[in-house]
């Protein structure tokens, strides 16, 4: 019989009391501590865990026994023991040893990052490559700490290191069961992959555009998702609110039907093991024609987290603009949170760019005008029209509001003069009108 539990997890719970502690290193400035102490609060409050406290703790060089010195852990255990603390996220890497001895020490359970973005997947994968994804890291995860496995087994089965003991067959048997079930799963990874290839075939069969919502966790795409669908998507004040791509249909004045495709939220320092995860969610996106990169422009770090999301795009291999690629448009979020200076500043920023727009998604401001860069982007520069037409030719006009966005109408002496926006396709159906 196996000992190693398939099924095992870190064991977070839910409404446990945590202690959010960030290792520093000499380089970091203390914005820079701020929103990474900011973004892993959320990424613990994103599982419901009942936050106590959070630190950074200074790091002079890592110790490999608890990466804390001694005096820093002994005060840990102190606040542990008084705050009554059952989990530590420590928000950076640990190796076995270093976690199984701060356990020991603290007398708490505790995580690393990637052990808490993999909880967060776990809980959000919705679709079956997903869930395929997230199970693989989180084996590959569990392989890595093996070592770890077999020493908290040996406890519980009141082992006492005998040597030459059960041990070191236990390990590689548990390590060829992890081997197997990650081929077995990356087996069901290709066949739920050609599934998918199909369905995009027939999609792009369909020759609808793709526009695709990405940016950094929390940024808000699932709200402006919301607002530009009606559809019922989950936006909580919750990181990874969606982890699989999310998609809907939508008629876009003047286009006609996009499709429309929300995605999981970027965050820094994406543990490598985890990048397969993502992958699987973000094939969508390569495919797109249009990127809205949506960012929290009321976030301190909104720059850096820009950065992170263009470098994640690129890791995937995301084709630049001029070689095909898709075109990428920044939304810039939650401008309803700035002070006027603030949003003055931001819209002087961006006033001569048109692949940028600031809006808010929650109160609906500038999202008009993302849709207006949206169909001017799909439609090209020659789509604005002035058509003269004679103002008794009711089918005509209604064709025109019908097809494509007026943009100003004007009486003139024996005519109507009017300027509309119209796609290529319908420009061609129009033409086709005469001869009807
Ligand atoms: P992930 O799914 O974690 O990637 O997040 P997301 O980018 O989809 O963010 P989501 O839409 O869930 O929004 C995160 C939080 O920001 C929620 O509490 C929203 O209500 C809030 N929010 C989104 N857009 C705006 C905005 O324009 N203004 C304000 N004030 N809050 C916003």
């Amino acid at each position: 019989m196996s000992s190693f539990d398939f099924q095992e997890r870190e064991e977070v719970t839910r409404g446990a009391r945590a202690l959010v502690l960030l290792p520093v290193h000499r380089e970091i400035n203390s914005r820079d501590i701020n929103a990474r102490l900011e973004e892993a609060c959320g990424l613990a409050l994103a599982i419901g865990l009942t936050l106590i406290d959070r630190q950074a703790v200074p790091i002079r060089s890592a110790r490999p026994a608890m990466l804390f010195g001694p005096g820093q852990v002994e005060r840990i255990a102190e606040q542990i023991e008084r705050d009554q603390i059952d989990l530590v996220i420590v928000d950076g890497r640990l190796t076995p040893v270093q976690q199984r001895n701060l356990e020991a020490a603290l007398h708490a359970k505790v995580i690393d990052r990637t052990a808490l973005i993999l909880e967060i997947f776990g809980e959000r994968a919705a679709t079956a490559e997903g869930r395929l994804q997230v199970e693989l890291a989180h084996l590959d995860y569990q392989a890595s700490r093996l070592v770890r496995s077999w020493t908290h087994l040996e406890r519980q089965r009141g082992g006492f290191g005998f040597l030459g003991g059960p041990g070191e067959t236990q390990i590689e048997a548990d390590r060829r069961l992890i081997r197997d079930r990650m081929a077995k799963l990356r087996r069901q990874l290709e066949s739920v992959r050609k599934t998918r290839a199909l369905h995009r075939d027939r999609r792009k069969r369909a020759p609808w555009p793709v526009v695709s919502l990405v940016g950094y966790t929390n940024a808000g795409k699932s709200t402006l998702f919301n607002r530009l669908t009606g559809a019922g998507v989950l936006s909580a004040d919750m990181l990874f609110a969606t982890l699989d791509p999310t998609m809907r249909s939508v008629d876009l004045a003047g286009v006609g039907k996009i499709i429309l495709s929300d995605t999981v939220g970027f965050v820094s320092d994406l543990p490598t093991q985890l990048v397969a995860a993502f992958r699987a969610t973000l094939e969508e996106v390569m495919s797109a024609d249009i990127i809205v990169h949506v960012r929290d422009v009321s976030h301190g770090d909104s720059e850096a987290q820009r950065a992170d999301v263009l470098n994640v795009l690129d890791e995937l291999g995301l084709t630049p603009e001029a070689d095909g690629g898709p075109i990428i448009i920044e939304a810039l979020n939650k401008i309803d949170l700035l002070d006027d200076t603030a949003r003055a500043a931001v819209m002087d920023r961006i006033a001569d760019d048109p692949a940028k727009v600031a809006l808010s998604a929650a109160t609906g401001e500038g999202v008009p005008k993302l849709l207006d860069i949206l169909s001017k982007q799909m439609l090209g520069p020659a789509s604005d029209l002035t058509l003269d037409i004679n103002a008794a030719d009711g089918r005509r006009l209604a064709w025109l509001h019908d097809h494509g966005i007026i943009l100003d109408q004007q009486i003139m002496a024996d005519h109507l003069r009017i300027e509309v926006r119209l796609s290529r396709a319908d420009l061609a159906r129009y033409q086709q009108l005469d001869d009807q």
